[in-house]
């Protein structure tokens, strides 16, 4: 209880000193409400502006593949070392310790397996992303897909608005079918499609020619997925590259978790993309954490 005798006038307050105003680092999302950008703080580094994303969702569609078998030996010793997790609800549930301290990129989305055709999907409920506390709602988005690409941009926008609700950000995350070509053409449309659908960030691949003109259509920020695994120093070169042609990060699975050295792989991949160290260097650090 507060002394009532002794109420003082404030004086300082301030005069000729402008208010300070906190400007996010993250390209359109100035307008958005508190809860969304306390959110958003937490995936992406304060300093670099930019996000290492540890993706181990891929059982969901694909079993225990190569690196997931036993998540709780691959996967929870690596992330202290990630600034974000992206898993699925039963994975976090089972195995990740809620101690972590990490932002979840939550798989809001699910319905379909590689056994029979993806993208067929249905939402998780958005209470269930409350309860675990998620800092991101990802959400698998068919740009062409014949069967679900209405489907799928319906599941983004019933997202965004349930997570505008509740002040959770929506990650709009490309699914390119087979038969379609990865070039900046169709993935700075997909891309675009996910932004003006209300996504908050979307998740892409990189393409060798022109992903430039995928970032800068792309009025909010774009983190790359790692894709299939490659040998280290090409897996640091695209990030390399996608970081100065305007990703804000990656969300890296295969060529983390399917490494020789999952734990260099991790290191030379924040240096890459918080230090702007060169592959050839970060390569260094690949190797400098191979077990002997
Ligand atoms: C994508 O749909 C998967 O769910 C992964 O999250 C994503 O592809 C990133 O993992 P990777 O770097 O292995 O491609």
């Amino acid at each position: 209880m507060p002394d009532i005798d002794d109420v003082r006038q404030g004086e300082k307050v301030g005069i000729g000193v402008p208010q300070q105003t906190d400007t996010t680092l993250l390209k359109g999302l100035s307008h958005l409400d508190w809860g969304m950008k306390d959110r958003l703080s937490r995936v992406f580094d304060r300093k670099s502006g930019k996000t290492v994303m540890l993706a181990f969702d891929h059982g969901y569609i694909m079993g225990p593949t190569s690196g997931l078998e036993r998540i709780d030996l691959s996967i929870v010793p690596l992330i202290p070392f990630c600034d974000c997790i992206m898993c699925c609800r039963g994975i976090l549930r089972s195995v990740v310790p809620p101690t972590v301290n990490k932002p979840v990129s939550l798989r809001f989305s699910a319905g379909s397996t590689i056994l029979t055709y993806l993208n067929e999907e249905c939402l998780l409920d958005i209470e269930e992303a409350v309860r675990i506390n998620a800092s991101l709602l990802a959400i698998m988005v068919a740009v062409g897909d014949p069967k679900f690409e209405g489907l799928t941009i319906n599941n983004l926008t019933r997202t965004v608005d349930l997570g505008t609700r509740y002040g959770i950000p929506t990650l709009g995350v490309t699914a390119v079918g087979k038969e379609l070509v990865r070039d900046a053409r169709y993935l700075a449309m997909a891309c675009r499609v996910c932004a003006e659908n209300g996504a908050h960030v979307v998740k892409t691949y990189y393409c060798e020619e022109g992903f430039e003109q995928v970032t800068n259509t792309c009025p909010v920020p774009i983190v790359i997925a790692g894709g299939k695994k490659l040998p280290e120093l090409d897996a640091l070169n695209m990030a390399y590259r996608a970081i100065n042609e305007g990703a804000a990060g990656v969300d890296m699975g295969r060529n983390i978790f399917q490494s020789d050295n999952p734990l260099g792989m991790m290191l030379a991949v924040r240096a890459v993309v918080h230090d702007g160290e060169k592959p050839e260097k970060a390569i260094e650090i690949y190797k400098g954490q191979r077990k002997k």
